[in-house]
C-alpha cells in the first residue's frame, strides 16, 4: 500500500523528484540506461546484479557504499558471477513491456501433464459457477496494479466435453466464454490457452494421439468465436514436453496457425510453444526454436507469430518451491534475446513466478527488469497464478478481499505489478 502511494506521488511530481528520490527495498538503483534513483531507502544497500540492473537489497549500508555500487561496471570484481558472458547484441528495449499479466486458473483444473483432463474436473473461476471471483480479481489487477493481460487456461476436454474431437460443446464453451468476456471487460488482452501439454489423454497430437486435422479443427472453431476481437491472443498449447519429434510438432503448430488464420483471426497474436515444458532455457538448444521458425501465416509471413516460453526461478525450474535461486538472465534470457534479435522474432514469457519470499522478490524483480530492458524482443510476462488457487498455494498470486479492498501477495506488489516499478520504464512519463 505505501509503495503504491509512493509511486503515485513520484508520478505526480515528475522527473526531477524521481531522480532525487531513493529507491525502495528491492527497487532498481542502477544499471545501463537507468536514469532513476541511485541510492536506497534506509536499511537497504544498492547491489550490482548484472550490467543492466542494480537492486536495493536488505542490509544497512552508508550512502557512499550505495553510490559506489551503482557506478560499478561489469568488468570489476563486484559484478555477479552470472554475468560472465558478454551479450552478442545490445538490449534496445524501451524499458517497458507491452503485455504484463496474471494467469487466472480454474478451467484447467483436472488436467494432468499427460494431457488427461476431465470436463467435470474444470472449476470455473467465476462466482456464478461457485468459483472464486476471477472477474473481480482481474478488475483489481487492472485498476490497482496496472496489469493489462490475463492468461485463461482451459482443458481441451472441457471445450469438447471429453470427446476427442475438435467440435466445441456449446454449453461448456459458453461458461469459458463468460471468463473471456470478464477479461475483455477490463480492457485487457486475454490469452486463450489450451492447457493439454501437446496431448489428449496421454497420446501426443500428430504423433499417435489426435491428428493434426483434429487439432486444427479445434483451433479453427475457437478462433471463429473470437475472430473479430483484437484483444484475444491464441495460446496454441501449454507446455509440450517429451515430444519425440520436434519437426513433427512444428507441423502440428503450423496446422493450428493455418486454421486460426483461415477462421478469420487474421491479425491477432498467436503463441507458438516449444518442447521441454516450453523452457526458455532450452528453447534454442533443444531444437524448438529452429523448428518453430518454419511456422508461417498462410501468406508466408510470420507477423503476429510469437514464441511462447516459460521459466521459473527455483532450484529445479519446476515452479514448486517457495525459494528462488536465479534470475535466469545468463542461463536463459540473454541467450534467448540474442537469438530472437538475430532471427528478427519475439517471445512472450507466459508463465513465471515464485514463492512469496524475499529470495523470489529479489530474483524475479531482476528478471522482469532485464526483460523490460529487452522489450524489443520480449512482449512481457504472465505470473502464475491467481484464480481458483487457495491463498496457501506456494505460488499463489491470489489477492485477498476485505470489503471493497483487495490486498496483493508480496510477489505481486513487489515485482509483478507494473506499479511496483520493477520495469524501469514504467515510472517514466
Ligand atoms: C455438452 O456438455 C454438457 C455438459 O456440460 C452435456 O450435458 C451436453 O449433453 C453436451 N452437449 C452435446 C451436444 O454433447
Ligand atoms: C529442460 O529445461 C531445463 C531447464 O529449464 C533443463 O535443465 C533440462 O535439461 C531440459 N531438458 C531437456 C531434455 O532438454
Ligand atoms: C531435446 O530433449 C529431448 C528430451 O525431451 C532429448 O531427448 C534430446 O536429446 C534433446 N535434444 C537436444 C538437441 O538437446
Ligand atoms: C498459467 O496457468 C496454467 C494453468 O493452470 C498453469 O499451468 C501455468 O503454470 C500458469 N502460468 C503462469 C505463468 O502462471
Amino acid at each position: 500500500m505505501s509503495r503504491v502511494l509512493a509511486f503515485g506521488l513520484l508520478f505526480g511530481l515528475g522527473v526531477v523528484s524521481r531522480v532525487n528520490a531513493q529507491s525502495p527495498l528491492y527497487g532498481q538503483c542502477g544499471g545501463t540506461g537507468w536514469a532513476g534513483a541511485t541510492t536506497c531507502v534506509a536499511g537497504a544497500t544498492c547491489v550490482v546484479s548484472n550490467p543492466y540492473y542494480s537492486q536495493c537489497l536488505p542490509g544497512a549500508a552508508s550512502s557512499s557504499t550505495a553510490a559506489t555500487a551503482t557506478t560499478t561496471t561489469p568488468t570489476t570484481t563486484s559484478s555477479a558471477p552470472t554475468t560472465t558472458s558478454a551479450p552478442t547484441s545490445t538490449p534496445s528495449g524501451t524499458g517497458k513491456l507491452s503485455h504484463v499479466g496474471i494467469n487466472i486458473s480454474g478451467f484447467d483444473f483436472g488436467c494432468n501433464s499427460d494431457g488427461s483432463c476431465t470436463a467435470s474436473g474444470a472449476w470455473p473461476p467465476l462466482l456464478k459457477y461457485y468459483g472464486h471471483d476471477g472477474a473481480g480479481q482481474m478488475q483489481h489487477f487492472v485498476n490497482d496494479d496496472g496489469f493489462n493481460t490475463f492468461r485463461l487456461p482451459v482443458g481441451w476436454q472441457f471445450l469438447s466435453n471429453d470427446a476427442q474431437t475438435g467440435t466445441l460443446n456449446e454449453t461448456n464453451f459458453a461458461e469459458y466464454n463468460d471468463l473471456v468476456n470478464a477479461c475483455l471487460a477490463t480492457g485487457a488482452s486475454c490469452i486463450v490457452d489450451v492447457h493439454n501439454y501437446a496431448r489428449f489423454n496421454g497420446a501426443i497430437i500428430g504423433q499417435g494421439g489426435p491428428s493434426n486435422a483434429v487439432f486444427a479443427t479445434l483451433w479453427g472453431n475457437i478462433a471463429a468465436k473470437f475472430a473479430s476481437n483484437s484483444k484475444i491472443i491464441f495460446g496454441v498449447m501449454n507446455e509440450p514436453h517429451d515430444v519425440p519429434d520436434i519437426n513433427m510438432w512444428a507441423a502440428s503448430v503450423q496446422a493450428a496457425v493455418t486454421a486460426i488464420r483461415n477462421a478469420g483471426a487474421t491479425s491477432q497474436i498467436i503463441l507458438l510453444p516449444g518442447n521441454n515444458w516450453t523452457s526458455a532455457q532450452t528453447f534454442v538448444s533443444n531444437g524448438s526454436g529452429p523448428a518453430l521458425l518454419t511456422v508461417t501465416n498462410p501468406d508466408g509471413t510470420t507477423t503476429g507469430l510469437v514464441f511462447d516460453v516459460h521459466k521459473y526461478l527455483d532450484s529445479d525450474n519446476s515452479g514448486t518451491n517457495a525459494e528462488c535461486v536465479t534470475n535466469n538472465i545468463a542461463s536463459s534470457w540473454q541467450p534467448l534475446a540474442d537469438w530472437l534479435r538475430t532471427n528478427k522474432r519475439q517471445a512472450f514469457n507466459t508463465e513465471t513466478g515464485g514463492g512469496n519470499t524475499a529470495s523470489c522478490v529479489q530474483y524475479l524483480c531482476q528478471q522482469i527488469a532485464y526483460q523490460a530492458q529487452n522489450s524489443d524482443v520480449f512482449l512481457g510476462y504472465v505470473g502464475w497464478a491467481a484464480g481458483n488457487f487457495d491463498p496457501s498455494y506456494v505460488l499463489s498470486e491470489v489477492p485477498t478481499q476485505s470489503g471493497s479492498t483487495w490486498t496483493d501477495t508480496l510477489l505481486v506488489k513487489s515485482c509483478l505489478a507494473p506499479v511496483s516499478g520493477s520495469q524501469s520504464g514504467s515510472t517514466g512519463m
